[in-house]
This record gives C-alpha cells, structure tokens and sequence, in this order.
C-alpha cells in the first residue's frame, strides 16, 4: 500500500485519530518524526495474560507449542527437533523481560533447557538459529550461565558445517539432495538464522562465523531477488560451483510469485545483517524488499499467503507474516536516515500490529494470534495460531518498547 493510500485507509481509534492529526500538522511543517499511536503495552500485557492462562494448561515434558488445529483450544506441540520449537521458549523470554514475572521466568528456562539434547546432535538444517538462538541465546542474556554459552557455540559451529564456500551459501534443507535431486539448496528464510552466526562471532566464537553470514548474505542478494526486490523462495545450486540451477517456490503459489512469509523474512534478516555489518548494500535491500510487501498489501495490512494469487477470494491469509515484517518494520526504522521512509516504515508496522490485534486475535484458543499459514502448497497448518506469529508480535512490540526506535535528526 502507498503512502497516499495509508491515509485513505487509516481505521480510527481516538489515539490513531491524534496520530493522524499530528501527523498532519507536522507534515506542514517539514520532516516528519516517527510517531508511536498504539497502545503496545496494552497488547503485550495482553499477550503476557494470555501466554499464562496456557501455560497453566501445558506441560514442557509434552513438547513446544507449535500450531493450534482448527477447532481446538490447546496448542498441538512439536518435538525438540522441529523447526518451531525456540519459538515458545523465545517469547517466553519476552513477556518475562516485560512483566518481570518469575512464573514466566520459570517455564522460559524450562522450556528452554528441554532443548538441550539438540546439542548432542549430528544436525543438518538451517534452523539451529530459530531453534537455539531465540531460546539459548536469550537465556544466556538473562542469566550469563555459562551452559547455555556452551550449547550456543555448539550449536553455531554445527550451523557454520553447512556452509560451502563455493557456492557461498548455507544449505539450508540438505534433505533436499535425496529428496529431490538438488546438489545444495538455500531458502530466503535461512536469513533468519544468520543472527546466531553474527551472535557467535561476537562472542568468541571465531570471525569466520561473521563471514560465513555475510558471504552468505552477499549470495543471497546476488540471486535470491527479482528486479522488483521480491523473492524467490528456494534458490537450488551446484555443489561444485557458484552457479544456480533453478529459482523455485517449497511455500508459495508458484516459482514466480511471491510467497508472503518469504518476503517478511527477507525484510527481517537484512535489516539484521545491515544492523551487524553497516554495509549499505543490505540496507538497501531491507528498504527495497519492505517497499514492495507494503505496496502489495491487503486494505487491512494483514497479507495473503502469497501476493500473486490470481483470485483472492477464499484465500487464507497468513498472520505470521505481517507480524514477522512489522517486526521488521520497526527495525528498519531506526536504521534508515530518510526520516519520512522511517516514518512510513514505522506507521505501517503499527498498523499491522494494530490490525493483527483488532481483527486476528485468537481469543477462542491458547495462543495470541490466529489467521497463519504454514505451507498452502502441502495443504498444512493453514488458517491456524501458529507458534511464530505470536514470537514475531511480541518481538515487534518489545522491539518498539526497548527504545529501538531511535529518532533521526
Ligand atoms: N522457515 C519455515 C517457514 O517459514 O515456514
């Protein structure tokens, strides 16, 4: 959606009509500065309620919150070995930086110690990042307990294995091989994980960690977008050399249209590298792959599963992936210099946040939002809470609360 469109669009509440008028008002008069008008402690007091009320009906020996199946009320839980399963330790590191509170603080170690046998694996998948970084990485945050540091420099070293530095990437599914033939394969989300390499090298854990990620993001900047700067969702290479086979979708409608999640990833994990790099190249990307998931967005700022679906009409839509780029969002907007693109990015993320909580809460089950999709294609987790996009909304709202937002000039 454009900037002038926004306007058009703006549902009101009295704070977001004082926004508005504010922003009016300053638009006369020069640059604008970024203006906060949600209320994000009202949402994360909210989430912190919620994420409560569950915890007294689940059981840590039982798994890690996953997904909520259509007509359910508990979350339905994922193995130490799935992909998700930092997620829930991860938020509950969140809501405890926010409330303080001891019982949150309790189940975050729980949850987050049950991840321990991932240390003593032979691993083979980009997401050691989701899975240990957002859950070991904020427990060692919280309590410096060596353990966790240890688990962390494991886990990293087994994620830094799956670089290969001929093609300049990470393998992200090397499943992929057996599975379908392609010698290395990288998908748009690995982008994500990077942050554990960053993390890792920041700490001790050797420079070649940092370069594995910012080769790697180089790699991804070179051939995982189109001139638009949307993405393409896996990007399947040889294994003896840099050059690509194939540019296809796992997730999205088709290998050329855009898969909503992938682009929020995208606008996540270069925001990130640019953070930790200050290289201006991943900036721009950040900018330009967030312009084009904005322009492309819904009057209710809340994406579809895929932005080139030919008829949206019955098409699920996929909350994750807003809550994943107004996360985002709010990072951009303290990197970028241009005040009004600061503005804008801001604006829009609290719009999406505002729409996520007005119009796609889950107030009939034990997680935050409803309204995600996992994977259209394999017909699975569709229109359903998943564990992801409650991380991706706290993360959003800490992330404007902790002072991110850095105002420019
Ligand atoms: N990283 C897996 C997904 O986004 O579905």
């Amino acid at each position: 959606m454009k900037r002038r469109d926004f306007l058009k669009n703006m549902t009101f509440d009295a704070t977001g009509l004082a926004a508005l008028i504010i922003m009016v008002i300053s638009g006369c008069s020069g640059p604008k500065e970024p203006e906060i008008f949600i209320d994000i402690d009202k949402k994360l007091q909210y989430s912190a309620a919620t994420v409560r009320q569950s915890l007294a009906g689940l059981s840590v020996e039982e798994g890690f919150p996953r997904r909520v199946n259509q007509g359910e009320y508990r979350w339905s839980n994922t193995r130490y070995t799935g992909w998700t399963s930092g997620f829930f330790p991860g938020l509950l590191w969140n809501l405890y930086t926010f409330t303080g509170d001891d019982e949150l603080k309790q189940a975050a170690i729980a949850y987050t110690n049950a991840l321990e046998p991932i240390t003593r694996m032979d691993w083979n998948t980009h997401d050691l990042g989701f899975m240990m970084y957002l859950s070991a990485g904020k427990a060692y945050e919280h309590t410096q307990d060596a353990i966790y540091r240890q688990w962390l420099m494991e886990t990293a070293d087994s994620l830094a294995d799956l670089f290969n530095p001929v093609v300049g990437t990470i393998h992200s599914w090397p499943w992929g091989e057996r599975r379908h033939g392609w010698p290395h394969n990288t998908i748009i989300d690995n982008m994500l994980n990077l942050e554990f390499l960053f993390w890792a090298a920041n700490n001790g854990g050797g420079e070649h960690l940092r370069d594995i990620a910012i080769t790697h993001t180089h790699t991804t900047l070179r051939n995982g977008f189109r001139n638009d700067f949307s993405t393409w969702h896996v990007i399947v290479y040889e294994k003896d050399s840099p050059n690509v086979i194939k540019k296809i979708t796992d997730q999205g409608y088709s290998d050329e249209s855009v898969w909503s999640r992938g682009q929020a990833w995208a606008m996540h994990g270069f925001s990130m590298a640019y953070r930790e790099t200050g290289i201006a190249e991943f900036l721009d990307v950040a900018v330009a792959a967030s312009e084009f998931f904005i322009d492309h967005l819904p009057d209710d700022f809340v994406p579809y599963w895929d932005f080139m679906l030919p008829d949206t009409a019955g098409q699920p839509r996929d909350a994750s992936a807003a809550a994943i780029a107004a996360s985002a969002l709010v990072e951009l907007s303290t990197l970028v210099d241009d005040q009004e693109v600061s503005s804008h990015f801001l604006e829009t993320a609290q719009q999406m946040i505002r729409s996520l909580f007005e119009n796609y809460r889950s107030e009939e089950t034990m997680a935050i939002l409803g309204h995600s999709t996992g994977s259209k294609p394999h017909d699975s987790e569709i229109d359903v809470p998943l564990v992801y996009a409650d991380y991706y909304f706290i993360e959003a709202l800490m992330r404007m609360r902790n002072g991110e937002l850095r105002m420019k000039n």
